[in-house]
């Protein structure tokens, strides 16, 4: 069986005196949760995250990462100095990073290999938009998502990486994927890395679901064969809804 995985994405929100309230609540919450967790803050406070967090079963992680190592890339943040303040993942190809900031296939997986040359585990988003669903072509659109990911990666590395199924009409609108059509797409992309890397690395790799997941829904979306997880946003920014979706797995 592989354990379960929730990851906060807290998105551009918080502040000191926020994150400092929230992360101690949700140490002080977790008592002895069976899921891993995780929480992926804006680049300014992973020092705090690092502060707050170590020694704690929560691991810290960003939101974007740059494909270069170093040098005259004004504004980004390089794969090893998130690893200097100690972050565990990275969130890779979130879909309004593609959306606001035309972030391609191809930049998301080489933005997957920077974090793995690093010692970061990416999470990778893939996922449809509503227009795209509509016209049939999710399973389509996700394929090509992590196909080119896929690429990009050598097995071995593709056996590192997380993978997030996050449907764009899904996240921070209230609509959730039924677990049924969650887990239809969960099931292709296990058998999309199973090519890949083989059986047995396939039914070890995390595949997360995201949009709009909150404690009423979490459980039975968890439920689901092939659903290993979940990748948080609005819900990850209260300690009481957040925990809650954690106890749910
Ligand atoms: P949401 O966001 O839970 O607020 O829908 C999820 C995400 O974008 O990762």
């Amino acid at each position: 069986m592989r354990s379960k995985l929730v990851v906060g994405n807290w998105k551009m929100n918080g502040s000191r005196a926020a994150n400092a309230t929230l992360l101690s609540g949700i140490v002080a919450g977790l008592g002895g949760a069976k899921a891993a967790c995780a929480v992926c803050a804006p680049a300014p406070y992973l020092a705090q995250c690092q502060e707050l967090l170590a020694g704690t079963p929560v691991a810290w992680g960003a939101q974007d990462v740059s494909v270069h190592a170093s040098g005259a890339y004004t504004g980004e943040v390089a794969a090893a100095m998130l690893a200097d303040f100690a972050c565990r993942y990275v969130i890779v190809g979130h879909s309004e990073r593609r959306a606001y900031h035309g972030e391609g296939n191809e930049l998301v997986a080489r933005k997957a290999k920077a974090a793995l040359d690093a010692g970061l585990t990416p999470i990778v988003c893939v996922g449809e938009t509503l227009a795209q669903r509509e016209a049939n072509q999710t399973a389509a659109v996700v394929g090509e998502q992590l196909g080119t990911v896929l690429e990009t990666l050598s097995p071995e590395e593709v056996t590192k990486i997380v993978v997030a199924y996050e449907p764009v009409w899904a996240i921070g609108t209230g609509k959730t994927a039924t677990p049924a059509m969650a887990q239809e797409v969960h099931a292709q992309l296990r058998a999309q890395l199973k090519v890949r890397v083989g059986k047995e690395a396939a039914q070890q790799l995390h595949i997360l679901y995201g949009g709009s997941m909150k404690p009423d829904n979490a459980a039975e979306l968890m439920a689901q064969p092939d659903i290993d997880g979940g990748l948080i946003g609005g819900a990850s920014l209260k300690a009481a809804e957040f925990l809650a979706i954690i106890n749910a797995a």
